[in-house]
């Protein structure tokens, strides 16, 4: 079994670029299915969760090539009896609900698992479901029920129409599903409350690009034209707010002097004005940002929030970074209902973190435990232990703390790390990092 070995306090120093993000990337796969010739996407990260989703399109029918993080893709010969083929990868991964709202466009019609990804927490579909209702699809909604073994997303339409979708909360997921079965329904869709995250503007940019009429995307109100048919086209993916705000956090997190290049700036607003109210100097320019990373750390209290607030993606690196500062600080978890799973690994570190538990209400109304608030004691130091990344943020919040705790960390569960970071031991390395993967078999 493979897991980074990483003898921290070294000060990460240097530039480094970042790959495309995976959360746009993952919306554009399904997305390119639409089109009536292939398309060609720069700028893919060579991750699992994208290797995942080649190899579903390619059950599916699809001629994929992928390579240099260039991926062509012909979605011709994708075939509606093929949609059964692919129920394992279904159920491994989040993103593959997409398919639910592109294979609906493409057949009116798909029978397929709910999908897996991270433990965070309830994770329910009822504002995709929602969205597809409105456009004049029938599910079936006892399949999709929790009381389910194996539950099923069950979903046919004669057609698809253009409705408005007043969506209850702004889930990335849902908007983006709604995209993709709309933008070829018959009339206008309007989706209120959408989901405003910089990969769901790319997603849209992507449709526009293949011939879609799409206004509004990045605000909370999209307006979606149908159109008859769209063509293949060429796109290069966004830059990952997630990893760039990952490699900030490092940067901090080690006192280093990191410039991430390449990049959006403004797409981390949230994540610079935490760092900079911590201490952190931060500059930059019209696609760069250079974290200077200062001690003493000044505790910070963080909500996280659609964007553009907090994301809640870099609540647990985090967490980390509240661990070493002198002052105490709070995490306000509002998107998920269990995302701090990962504070009992930092606690062996040598973290003093408390969980408050509440009971909430789940989407059927159920009561369940919820972790929505933690408070990091700032004990300005973590020291190495053997730590276990629970999931792919965890995972990476993991590393992260490995990189500034005194002594070696050695972290295991790292397929899970790389399901959404490219190259994360070679990346931290390049800046100066004493890490490297080790197969303990
Ligand atoms: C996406 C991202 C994930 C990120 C999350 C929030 C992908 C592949 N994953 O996940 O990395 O952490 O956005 O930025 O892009 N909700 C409902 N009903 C629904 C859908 C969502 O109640 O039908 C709730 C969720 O439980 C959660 C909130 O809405 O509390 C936001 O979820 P959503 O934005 O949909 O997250 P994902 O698309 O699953």
């Amino acid at each position: 079994m493979e897991k980074i070995v990483i003898n921290g306090t070294k000060p990460l120093k240097g530039e480094l670029y970042v790959t495309g993000a995976k959360n746009a990337a993952l919306g554009i796969l399904p997305a390119a299915i639409l089109a009536d010739s292939p398309s060609v996407i720069d700028n893919v990260p060579d991750i699992s969760d994208i290797q995942h989703y080649i190899t579903m399109l390619r059950k599916l029918g699809a001629g994929v090539r992928f390579e240099n993080h260039r991926l062509t893709i012909d979605p011709r010969s994708i075939r509606p009896e093929n949609i059964r083929n692919i129920d394992e990868e279904v159920k491994s991964m989040r993103a593959s609900y997409y398919l639910y709202g592109a294979l609906l466009t493409l057949f009116k019609k798909v029978t397929m698992p709910l999908p897996g990804g991270c433990n965070l927490g309830d994770r329910p579909i009822d504002q995709h479901v929602k969205a597809f209702n409105a456009l004049g699809v029938d599910i079936d909604k006892e399949k999709i029920s929790k009381e389910e073994t194996n539950p099923i997303f069950d979903g046919h339409c004669d057609k698809l129409t253009g409705a408005d979708i007043y969506f209850d909360l702004p889930s990335v997921g849902a908007t983006i599903n709604a995209l993709l079965a709309s933008v070829k329904a018959e009339g206008v869709t309007m989706l209120y409350n959408a989901a405003k995250e910089p990969h769901v503007v790319d997603v849209a940019n992507f449709l526009v690009a293949m011939g879609a009429r799409i206004t509004g995307a990045g605000t909370d109100t999209i307006k979606i034209r149908g159109v008859e048919s769209l063509n293949g086209c060429e796109y290069s993916v966004v830059a990952d707010q997630i990893c760039i705000g990952t490699y900030m956090i490092a940067a901090a997190a080690t006192e280093g002097d990191v410039t991430v290049k390449g990049i959006i700036p403004e797409h981390l607003d949230s994540v610079t004005a935490k760092l900079r109210e911590m201490g952190n100097d931060i500059t930059s320019g019209d696609d760069w940002i250079r974290v200077v990373g200062k001690r003493p750390l000044k505790g910070v209290t963080v909500r996280t929030k659609p964007y553009p607030g907090f994301p809640t993606d870099l609540q647990q690196p985090m967490g980390v970074l509240m661990c070493l500062a002198d002052e105490d600080s709070e995490i306000y978890e509002t998107i998920f209902t269990d995302r701090f799973q990962y504070t009992e690994q930092l606690i062996k570190m040598g973290a003093d973190i408390r969980v408050h538990r509440t009971k909430e209400m789940d989407g059927e109304q159920k009561e369940i435990d919820a972790a929505r608030s933690a408070t990091f004691r700032g004990v300005g130091k973590l020291k190495g232990a053997e730590i276990l990344s629970n999931d792919l943020r965890a995972g990476a919040a993991m590393v992260i703390a490995g990189l500034a705790a005194e002594g070696q960390t050695i972290v295991s569960g790292i397929e899970h790390i790389e399901r959404g970071y490219e190259d994360i031991v070679g990346s931290f390395r390049a800046l100066g990092a004493d890490i490297k993967k080790v197969d303990f078999n």
